[in-house]
């Protein structure tokens, strides 16, 4: 679709889990955090980082912090992370940060660029894991026709070369489609160079 490319399956059910309980030790470490846009919405989703930096919005804007706002360090990625990164970026860099989106029932992210990093020549990689998600995809303006498919647990997704600063989002999820996380839920890490 329009130049995202949509790895299906790309993780096997055992580094699903794997994955899934990595990233609750890095949420044991820098808690998921209820994100406000520069603007004063309240974004339905929960967010948390790992890696160098972090992104991280709050009423001074969209940005990389050194930190998780309680001053810790945020945790390192998790190894299968970073294995999907190696695998499917296509670059011979890692990542500085994963920003893990975590949505509830109900939740949804509003179509937006990714486009707070330094240099849009490396791609951004996401890992889908739980419930399915409708990711619409579009163009480089807003306005531009936009396309949707269901990403599922194990998808990986690869916004690059054209694709890199495609406006995208998630419409909606289907709450409870997923076993992975016990509670149903949808976790989406998107893997970014920043610098
Ligand atoms: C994002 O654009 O940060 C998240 C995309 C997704 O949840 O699949
Ligand atoms: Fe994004």
């Amino acid at each position: 679709m329009q130049g995202v490319r949509v790895v299906r399956g790309a993780l096997d059910m055992a580094r699903q889990t794997q994955l899934l309980s990595d990233l609750r030790e890095v949420a044991r470490a820098a808690p998921f955090l209820a994100p406000v846009t520069p603007g004063g919405r309240k974004m339905s989703v929960r967010m948390t980082s790992a890696g160098r930096v972090g992104w991280v919005t709050d009423a001074r804007g969209y940005r990389y912090e050194a930190r998780h706002p309680s001053g810790v360090d945020w945790p390192p990625i998790p190894g299968i992370a970073l294995d999907v990164w190696r695998t499917w970026s296509g670059v011979d860099r890692d990542p500085d940060c994963c920003l893990v989106n975590l949505y509830g029932e109900g939740a949804r992210m509003g179509l937006h660029q990714d486009r707070d990093e330094g240099d849009f020549r490396w791609p951004v990689v996401s890992i889908s894991l739980g419930d399915e998600g409708l990711f619409r995809v579009g163009g480089t303006t807003r306005a531009a026709p936009t396309r949707s498919v269901w990403l599922r647990s194990g998808d990986v997704a690869i916004l690059s070369g054209d694709a890199r600063l495609a406006f995208h989002g998630i419409d909606r999820i289907r709450f409870g489609s997923s076993g992975l996380l016990r509670d149903g839920g949808r976790i989406n890490l998107t893997m970014r160079v920043v610098d």
